[in-house]
């Protein structure tokens, strides 16, 4: 059993022995009816590629399917590059789906969905979060950007980089597998200057990560700011609320807002606000308090400053990381980005309907978007987001997957 000696058993793994021993005869399954199917037969990571459905004007939309050395699966599609499903195991080894989303393409792309808007599992882009009244000056030109939230440009603007159809190529390397996507952004699209290069690459490693690298060149000076926008609810998407979940961010400021999420451009000290969660505190404890910048945001919806000690912009720190007790299900966010959105899934009403038949109700699944601030283009005191010409925007986040009986251990 060449496959049960290749199999990497990585010291300090926290996973029970029956995990390890599930994960071992899962992987063995799954490595080898991956083999058949795509006849890629690398005795560890795995992919296969399906189709997923067709777009308004014919082209296809493919589904990517892989799986690491213990058993994580993971399927993301070229349509947004959109996470659709990511499986991970609880305590006892068992498989859940811990990411809300769908199951087919319609439902992705019908009038419904696009309405809530709440872009499940997408690539966000050109810009992730919101810029004042969807305007900017560059170099003393002013850009209006499409408005899409209110007054405010969001998430990219009507047709965001999570609608648009990208460029995708799988791979396997000694890391793992994954999928490197393409998209050219023209110059103008949603108001932006410059034809934006855009690359992004998910890989699923063997250590039970999912890393996702973003890289951008332009022929003009413009905003870049891409993250990824996955909803967990690590007890299983669909099951229930996230606010058992115990959350650390590792910040000690974060941006306030104003009535529209629009930072004042205040750093604010988390001490001794709602918004302290430099020790693992649950999510729901303080949700509800009266306090302001929770009315505006109607439960968490802000961005933390990172506290990165004068890391280098190219070195992953430590973000934040989340538990939830009961099924023991834990993941860390490590990244090289500034800041990170905290949203709780406050806009989620019970009106979307997920993979499974369950309604996404209010706060059902959380996001951790890695970001520079939002509004930094009219903000000079944020670190900038300006790309220029001849520079290459680079950006890395890692998420760890885990299962544990504690928070720490
Ligand atoms: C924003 C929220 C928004 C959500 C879904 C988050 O990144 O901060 O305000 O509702 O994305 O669109």
């Amino acid at each position: 059993m060449p496959l049960i000696y290749s199999y990497p058993l990585k010291s300090g793994m926290p996973l029970l022995l029956s995990t390890i021993a599930m994960a071992l005869m899962t992987s063995t399954a799954l490595a080898q009816s991956n083999a058949e199917k795509s006849g890629h037969n690398d005795e560890a990571a795995s992919f296969q590629t399906s189709a997923f459905g067709r777009m308004p004007d014919g082209r296809q939309v493919d589904l990517y399917h892989f799986t690491n050395a213990n058993g994580i699966e993971l399927k993301v599609i070229n349509y947004g590059g959109i996470i659709v499903s990511l499986k991970t195991p609880n305590v006892e080894g068992e498989f859940d789906d811990i990411v809300l989303g769908f199951d087919s393409l319609e439902t992705y792309l019908s009038e419904e969905y696009r309405q809530a808007n709440p872009y499940f599992g997408a690539i966000i882009g050109r810009y992730g979060n919101r810029i004042a009244n969807g305007e900017f000056s560059l170099n003393g030109d002013t850009y209006t950007l499409a408005t899409n939230d209110g007054d405010n440009h969001l998430h990219g603007g009507d047709k965001g980089f999570d609608k648009v159809l990208w460029e995708a190529e799988p791979f396997e390397n000694e890391d793992g597998s994954g999928l490197v996507l393409r998209y050219t952004s023209e110059d103008g699209e949603e108001g932006y200057p410059g034809k934006l290069e855009t690359q992004v690459t998910y890989t699923l490693t063997d250590d039970d990560e999912l890393e996702v690298e973003y890289q951008a060149t332009t022929n003009k000076a413009t905003p870049v700011n891409l993250t990824q926008h996955s909803y967990f609810n690590l007890k299983g998407e669909g099951s229930d609320t996230i606010l058992d979940h115990q959350l650390m961010i590792n910040a000690d400021a974060f941006t306030p807002v104003n009535e529209s999420l629009i930072p004042t451009g205040e750093l604010r000290s988390v001490e001794g606000t709602p918004f302290d969660f430099t020790q693992p505190t649950p999510i729901g404890e303080r949700i509800e308090q009266d306090n302001e910048q929770l009315s505006f945001g109607g439960g968490y919806d802000h961005n933390f400053v990172l506290a990165r000690d004068n890391a280098a912009s190219d070195e992953l720190v430590l973000a934040a990381k989340v538990w939830e007790p009961q099924s023991g299900r834990m993941v860390e966010v490590s990244t090289t980005e500034p800041g990170i959105q905290f949203y709780s899934g406050n806009f989620l009403d019970g009106s979307l309907t997920g993979k499974q038949g369950q309604s996404y109700e209010h706060r059902s699944g959380f996001a951790l978007e890695t970001q520079h601030y939002p509004d930094s283009p009219n903000q000079e005191a944020f670190p900038s987001t300006i790309l220029e010409p001849g520079e290459t925007y680079r950006s890395r986040t890692v998420y760890r997957f885990a299962a544990q009986k504690a928070f720490g251990s």
